[in-house]
């Protein structure tokens, strides 16, 4: 008789994480762009990194291979800015949690006109304030080298959490 698959107890598994250095605002969008093609409706990405750490352009690179309309730009007046796609590919809910005071609950009063699960949505800052959206989620933290501000080196890690992000491929990033 076959055993019935058990149920995923990520308590089991160890988050699947990935270490990556970028030398350029080009290669974080080329990143960005590959990254993409890891994506699915449902996804959430987390970014944190310090103001210039990089999140805004990784996300710029995410929706060129996302393929969405719309240039990905820094949320600074808004806290989320939906681009649809341009093909039949999910949409790109961008988000900025460093004005989301209250998290989710506010998240869901923005009346975005769009489907969270149907979307992938990337939230720069959100730590402590998105995390109950999804059990599975990425999360992207991006370290900038500290004193030279005209540093382009950045050191990432992404650490995919729960059973999604478990065989998704993630170490292929480094190649
Ligand atoms: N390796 C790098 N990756 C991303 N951005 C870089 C890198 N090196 C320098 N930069 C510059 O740092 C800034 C990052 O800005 P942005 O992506 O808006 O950061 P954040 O959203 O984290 O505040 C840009 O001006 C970009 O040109
Ligand atoms: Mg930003």
């Amino acid at each position: 008789m076959e055993r019935p698959a058990a149920p995923y107890d990520p308590a089991e598994h160890d988050p699947a994480e990935t270490r990556l250095t970028i030398t350029s605002p080009e290669q974080m969008r080329e990143l960005g762009r590959r990254l993409a093609k890891l994506l699915r409706a449902g996804d959430l990405v987390m970014l944190s990194g310090e103001l210039g750490a990089g999140k805004t352009t990784l996300t710029r690179g995410l929706g060129e291979g996302l393929g969405v309309r719309g240039a990905v730009t820094s949320p600074t007046f808004v806290i989320a800015r939906v681009h649809p796609s341009l093909g039949d590919g999910p949409p790109l809910v961008h988000v900025d949690a460093y004005r989301l005071g209250g998290g989710l609950d506010e998240m869901e009063d923005l009346d975005l006109d769009v489907s969270l699960p149907d979307s992938v949505i990337v939230v720069e800052w959100g730590e402590g304030k998105v995390e109950e959206l999804t059990e599975d989620r990425l999360q992207v933290v991006i370290h900038r080298a500290v004193g030279d501000t005209t540093d382009e080196v950045r050191h990432l890690t992404l650490t995919g959490l729960g059973e999604r992000w478990a065989d998704a491929g993630l170490e292929t990033l480094t190649a």
